[in-house]
């Protein structure tokens, strides 16, 4: 791990402009830099990158970030490897952290695997090359299969010897932790003799999986002899998940981008052949289904993937599946049919490279004009089936999210499938709410799970109390999530601005930032943010008081000598100038102003633009998130008075949000006595007649407190609706 320090001075040098300059041609407009949005294809710019706020948007596909988030996006590295990669442009020495005990077993055992994947990968390119055994068998192989030689070593690809035992007893001489290798499924452990070694790979050609960091994951071992199974894969551990991984992604990553489309195939070979066959953005999904992981995986890359499959019924039917979840993705997906009983690899063997090309060029159709050809080849005259295959074209069209390309596959598909326009565009929209519906509930459980799993610090949780939790829905689990959400996002934005001041009992007065104000009021009706994210990004924002403290003295003695500067070089200009002694005052005037204005105007942004600046790159993936979340779902400032009225933009945000804080604290507070009072009344009615008048009287009382107090509370809401400032 990075220690913190370092891992600040990476993220204080990494500059947006330059970081983004290495992908995309940026060009300066006002304040800010625009460009062609490097995640997604499009014609006229749309991402943005603000060098104050140091951090980069796309209107259109919503990505961006920090440097650190940029690069993550687009070079498909984990945080760790991002922060190592902007070291590596700023030259910043990256110092390895202590480790918890805890951290330093996960992350050694890690370690320790990839080590061991990546000892065997160069072992056996060895064994290929570098023995007898393996240039007559393995090498042969891959020659009588027509792989160069180029592409054998942009591969890595390899040979096990078939004794048994070479890789065995070469990790034993090399001192090799042999568990390790064990555990990633190269060698055996003997059941008959526990401590004896065999290779799991044994008379194999291997084909390593790397993944986009170029780290070896897993290994593919392909049979020469007729044995049972064709392929041996690595099994899954702590360094492979193979839902996860596509083979290829590594040595194709920067042609997908460049190309801007992927080849998605099925097998090693297949990616080989093509790949040799000049078609370089090719990965395989290794004979599985594709899952969101690695959709998610290209999408990084590219929008636009062509499925490449075997024009037999099972690869149609193979084609078929899945193609809901990659429109839902937004990708654009064509597939490719090979002459039946081809795959790609066979086919580029009888083809010429230029052959090939021409074939994939010519050949690629849209999946949604394949798929309704291919059913209603199916159809014949069954009116059941033909029903069957409109509903199946309905439900993909339903998942694609942009309404105008939806629109266009419906005229499309009525022309194919000879229904109306109205018919089908009526069934989609419908179709298309249950698809949003599911969408958003596994997005929820998925955030719901994600926080399951994690040990979060437990807080005061009102909400538990109120209704039962069930999964699904995040505000059944969490009924005031939206009310917490607003909270949380002003928070990040105006967390460490001042808000008002306070006096104690002993009659000390104190400035209490925005988010100070928020803790208060919560704490002052014993509550506090439900959703464990929103609680751990609130608490990292209060940890900040004291950097930010720290930070501001440097920052206001640099402010005190700009501003003497400033004044002494205005001063100096209007003595250059032949004015009389009024109109002298008054330009001095007028220039103290000014500079006042801008002076406040820098320390306003010091204190606004604090917290994004040290949490967007944070470590832990709730709090960057959350804190990217809020910066992306601000809402500007109209656009003329940003241009004619930098100074009152300020002014205005400010205005803004001494009207938006307390009133979204009160919101929330407002909503949970409501809840309160709404719980208190079901338990009347369900005691009515079963307990005393005691009781009754008492939860009566109970009732009418709540109520008074949100009586109040709605008088202090009304207050600040008007706008009325607290001071
Ligand atoms: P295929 O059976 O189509 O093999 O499986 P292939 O890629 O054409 O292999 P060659 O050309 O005969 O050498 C496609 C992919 O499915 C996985 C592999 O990733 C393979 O490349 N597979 C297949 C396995 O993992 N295990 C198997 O036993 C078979
Ligand atoms: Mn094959």
């Amino acid at each position: 791990m990075i220690d913190k320090a370092t891992v600040q001075k990476i993220t204080d040098a990494a500059d947006i402009v330059e970081v983004v300059s290495d992908y995309v041609h940026l060009i300066k407009r006002g304040r800010n830099y625009v460009g062609l949005c490097p995640f997604h294809n499009e014609k006229t710019p749309s991402f943005s990158v603000n060098s104050v706020r140091n951090f980069c948007y796309c209107f259109s596909c919503k990505k961006g970030g920090s440097p650190v988030n940029f690069i993550m996006e687009k070079e498909g590295l984990s945080y760790h490897d991002a922060l190592l990669h902007l070291a590596a442009k700023y030259n910043i020495k990256v110092e390895e952290k202590e480790l918890s005990e805890d951290e330093r077993r996960q992350l050694n055992e890690r370690e320790a695997l990839l080590v061991a994947n990546e000892w065997a990968a160069s072992q056996m390119e060895k064994y290929l090359h570098d023995t007898e055994e393996g240039r007559t068998v393995g090498l042969q192989y891959f020659y009588q299969r027509g792989v160069t030689d180029e592409a054998i070593k942009k591969f890595r690809l390899g040979y096990n010897p078939d004794s048994g035992h070479a890789l065995a007893d070469a990790a034993k001489l090399a001192g090799m932790d042999r568990k390790s290798l064990v555990e990633v499924g190269v060698l055996g452990d003997s059941q008959k003799m526990a401590g004896s070694y065999y290779d799991r790979f044994r008379g194999r050609v291997i084909f390593p999986v790397l993944n986009p960091s170029g780290k070896v994951v897993a290994l593919g071992g392909r049979d020469l002899k007729g044995g049972m199974a064709k392929y041996i894969n690595s099994p899954e551990s702590a360094i492979y998940k193979k839902s996860n991984e596509l083979y290829g992604i590594y040595q194709a990553k920067n042609e997908i981008a460049k190309q801007d489309n992927c080849y998605l195939v099925e097998g090693y070979m297949d990616v080989i052949g093509m790949w040799q066959s000049g078609m370089e953005n090719v990965v395989a999904s290794s004979g599985t289904a594709l899952t969101d992981g690695q959709i998610a995986m290209i999408h990084r890359f590219t929008n636009n993937i062509t499925l490449i499959y075997d024009g037999d019924a099972a690869g149609i039917k193979a084609s078929l599946r899945g193609i809901d979840m990659l429109l839902a993705h937004k990708m654009n997906v064509k597939v490719l049919l090979l002459p039946d009983g081809h795959d790609p690899d066979s086919f580029a063997r009888e083809h010429t490279p230029e052959d090939f090309r021409k074939y994939v060029g010519e050949h690629a159709t849209d999946i949604i004009r394949f798929k309704a050809q291919v059913l209603l080849n199916d159809i014949g005259t069954d009116p059941q089936k033909r029903v069957e295959a409109i509903n199946s074209v309905v439900q993909s069209l339903a998942h694609i999210p942009d309404k105008v390309k939806r629109n266009v596959y419906v005229q499309e598909c009525s022309r194919l499938l000879g229904v109306s326009e109205e018919v089908i565009e009526g069934a989609v929209e419908k179709s298309r709410i249950d698809v949003i519906e599911q969408q958003r509930r596994r997005r929820q459980t998925d955030e719901i799970d994600r926080l399951d799993s994690n040990e979060l610090n437990p807080q005061p949780d009102v909400s538990k109390n109120l209704r039962p939790s069930n999964s699904g829905n995040i505000t059944d689990k969490y009924p005031y999530y939206l009310l917490e959400r607003t909270v949380i996002f002003q928070c990040v934005r105006y967390g460490m601005l001042e808000f008002c001041e306070v006096e104690y009992e002993d009659g000390s007065t104190d400035m209490i930032n925005v988010a100070e104000y928020i803790a208060e009021e919560l704490q002052s009706d014993d509550i506090w943010f439900s959703f464990p994210t929103f609680a751990k990004t609130f608490n990292r924002i209060l940890d900040l008081k004291e950097d930010f403290i720290k930070e501001f003295e440097a920052f206001d003695s640099e402010i005190q000598i700009q501003r003497k500067e400033m004044l002494n070089k205005g001063y100096d200009e209007i003595a250059s100038k032949v004015m009389n002694i009024t109109e002298i005052k008054r330009a001095e005037r007028i220039l103290e102003d000014n500079i006042e204005e801008e002076i406040a105007r820098k320390y306003y942004d010091f204190a606004r633009y604090f917290i994004e600046h040290k949490l967007s790159s944070h470590h832990d993936d709730d709090v960057r998130r959350t804190v990217m979340d809020a910066i992306n779902d601000e809402q500007p400032l109209s656009n003329i008075y940003m241009r004619n009225n930098p100074v009152s933009e300020r002014k205005m945000e400010e205005d803004r949000m001494r009207v938006l804080v307390p009133r979204g604290v009160l919101e929330w507070k407002n909503e949970m006595l409501n809840q309160m009072i709404r719980a208190k009344m079901q338990q009347l009615n369900n005691i009515r007649g079963h307990s005393g008048p005691e009781e009754e009287q008492k939860i009566l009382l109970e009732t009418q407190a709540l109520m008074a107090k949100r009586g109040q509370l709605g008088k202090e809401m009304g207050d600040r609706t008007i706008g009325k400032k607290i001071k």
